[in-house]
């Protein structure tokens, strides 16, 4: 994170914290969370996107406190489960800056949102479009829509986070003609809205060339909307997906040049097409959250392995895993690491950090020099952590879920704690 640096003695310093010091207080493995970083990325993109609603993508990461955090840097929040809904709730945010996805929302689901007064929901298929119909009515209520429509762009990240091609799960198809027939089945419904049409296409993106396609289609439809059925849908949503550097190869844009770029795309498009330039929203979760976590752990063993050809590869056994961060095994994501508790003049190793699951797989840094004296017992912290790693984290092995340790000021403070194995035995009932 922008506030991480190594003192003269080799301990990472975060948010003012020396994390061996953090690491004695509360145990590994953890995440760390630089809150003054986080509010940082965060109003950078509500002051970049100025004219635009920005919804934090909750997914990333989310909790009570970080909740609050988006309430207060003034962006919109992002949920897709009853979960998150209740954090959000339970944070005191406010209801009419919460938007609501998800692909298979059922009823009694949706009478809760709309109960709870949420500012949108995003539609994703017919059948939802008359629960959500349903429930509104019932509740005497009008809801503010907005539908999910596949841009049929092939984002270049991986295929399980890319979302806009056709074959796959989310949104109404536009070349097929079911987007428009959604949006005419919303705006024939008595008891919705219809604000616009949302469109995202992926994960991890570091190319605009992917969002000028589907802002592209994504218009063509809201012209189709305005000469056949006589209606100017007043807001677009370009979804999130926004980059960061996980290794130093990666270049992510700055918020303000992604939204100079968007910008200039959505008025072109426009001009174009003879439209009013709607209310534009994005969804950044990964670009807020991602760089303003790490994760620490503590080394447990070292074990060279001869590779074929001679060169040895060090196996550096760390406290968690894959439990705590599936990304590497899931998307062969590429993460870096460093000693994080003292300095070494050793000359590097090739090594490869794992965790303690039974797996093979189990790998948290495919490949990293380290120093070669590495050892038991010292620290490593993981950077970039911060999105799909707590929020993704697994009790498999009955591992007990880190904590999230927020760091600002010289101030360290546990957002979400340590599992406990009696937070394991809770749900299993016994024989
Ligand atoms: N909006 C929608 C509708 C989404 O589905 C997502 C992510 C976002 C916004 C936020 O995307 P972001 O800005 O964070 O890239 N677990 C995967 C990522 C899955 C993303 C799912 N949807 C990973 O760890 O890479």
């Amino acid at each position: 994170s922008a506030t991480a640096h190594k003192d003269a003695s080799g301990d990472l310093v975060v948010g003012g914290v020396a994390l061996p010091d953090l690491a004695a207080e509360f145990n590994t493995p953890a995440y760390v969370l630089d809150e003054a970083d986080f509010r940082a990325r965060a109003r950078a993109f509500r002051e970049a996107f100025a004219e635009y609603d920005v919804y934090y993508a909750g997914k990333a990461f989310l909790c009570t406190a970080v909740a609050g955090w988006i309430a207060e840097e003034g962006l919109h929040l992002d949920t897709c489960s009853p979960g998150e809904l209740t954090v959000a709730l339970r944070a005191g945010v406010d209801p009419a800056m919460v938007g609501y996805h998800g692909n298979n929302k059922s009823l009694p689901e949706l009478r809760r949102v709309v109960d709870a007064g949420v500012g949108r929901v995003v539609v994703d298929s017919f059948v939802e479009i008359e629960r959500l119909a349903a429930a509104a009515a019932d509740l005497g209520r009008t809801q503010t829509v907005m539908v999910r429509v596949t841009a049929g762009v092939e984002a270049h990240t991986h295929e399980y986070i890319a979302t806009a091609h056709e074959d796959q799960k989310f949104g109404f198809s536009i070349t097929s003609g079911d987007a428009f027939e959604a949006v005419r089945r919303v705006l024939d419904a008595e008891h919705l809205e219809l604000a616009g049409l949302h469109s995202h296409i992926g994960s991890q993106i570091f190319d605009s060339s992917g969002f000028e396609v589907a802002a592209r289609r994504v218009l063509a439809l809201h012209a189709r909307a305005a000469a056949e059925l006589g209606v100017e849908l007043p807001e677009m949503d370009l979804g999130g997906g926004f980059g960061i550097a996980y290794t130093t190869q990666d270049d992510p844009a700055e918020p303000a040049r992604l939204a100079a770029e968007m910008t200039a795309i959505v008025e072109h498009e426009c001009r174009a097409l003879g439209l009013a330039r709607p209310r534009l929203s994005i969804e950044p979760g990964r670009a807020i959250a991602g760089p303003a976590m790490c994760t620490v752990y503590t080394v447990g063993t070292v074990k060279p392995v001869r590779l074929d050809g001679g060169a040895v590869r060090t196996y550096v056994s760390v406290d968690g895993g894959m439990s705590d961060n599936i990304r590497t095994a899931l998307y062969d994501a590429d993460y870096s690491c460093t000693l994080a508790g003292r300095r070494s003049e050793a000359p590097p190793v090739l090594a490869r950090v794992v965790g303690k699951h039974c797996e093979a797989g189990d790998i948290v840094v495919k490949d990293e020099f380290l120093p070669g004296d590495v050892t038991p017992g010292d620290l490593v912290a993981v950077p970039g952590t911060g999105a799909y790693c707590r929020s993704m984290a697994s009790n498999y092995n009955h591992a007990l879920r880190p904590p999230v340790i927020a760091v600002r000021d010289g101030v360290a403070r546990v957002l979400v704690r340590r599992e406990t194995e009696d937070d394991l035995l809770a749900t299993d009932v016994g024989a």
